[in-house]
């Protein structure tokens, strides 16, 4: 297992954690050089809890889905069918370790910048998004799901009011009807129809 990636220069410290959300319980494989190693990050917890679960339906795509915690705990309390994408092979590789050992069948991943690999419409987009890749990656996440969302689409995004939620809101207001759906100690779960 220790040697599940080799091509990467970091080195690998395979791990299980566990989550407790939702009323249920799940196991991550996580490791060295993905977001959130040693616990599901605040505003990922904050987001899926704050998700209308029974409106999740149809194909669901995750851009920046790291380990793949969204994506496996929403196909377990929903019907959708769900897409996860990122730059990050390693998480990637996790994702799909962790969809078989959730046994989740409704999950996929691969890799994608953003959207170059995506030629599909969605139903929903969901992301917490990667602050730390900067404002271009981040308005390019957000700003041009509008062009992957079916016409009934609806985009969820989870920010921090200290990393420029406010000023996202105002921006996202030019192409969706925007909703913060939730606040929760900094963060802001954000809701975005397409106009
Ligand atoms: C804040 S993390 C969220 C991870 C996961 N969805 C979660 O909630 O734990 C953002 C993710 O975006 C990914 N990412 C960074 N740049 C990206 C890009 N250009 N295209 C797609 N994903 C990207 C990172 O690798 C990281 O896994």
């Amino acid at each position: 297992m220790g040697q599940y990636f080799s091509n990467e220069s970091l080195k690998s410290e395979l791990r299980i954690i566990k989550v407790k959300i939702l009323n249920n319980e799940y196991s991550f494989y996580t490791d060295n050089g993905v977001f959130s190693k040693s616990q599901i990050d605040f505003g990922t917890r904050t987001l899926i809890e704050s998700l209308p679960l029974d409106v999740l339906r149809g194909n669901v795509l995750d851009v920046g889905c790291g380990y793949g915690v969204i994506d496996i705990i929403l196909s377990k309390v929903t019907s959708a069918n769900y897409e996860g994408i990122d730059v990050n092979k390693r998480a990637l590789h996790l994702a799909e370790m962790n969809a078989k050992l959730n046994n989740c069948s409704n999950v996929t991943f691969y890799e994608s910048n953003v959207y170059a690999n995506v030629n599909k419409k969605y139903n929903f987009i969901i992301t917490n998004p990667p602050i730390r890749a900067g404002k271009q990656i981040v308005y390019d996440i957000i700003m041009n799901a509008r062009n992957y969302l079916e016409k009934d689409g609806v985009l969820y995004i989870v920010m921090r009011k200290e990393q420029g939620a406010k000023s996202a809101i105002r921006d996202l207001a030019e192409y969706y009807q925007v909703d913060v759906i939730c606040r929760n100690k900094g963060f802001f779960v954000i809701k975005c129809i397409l106009r």
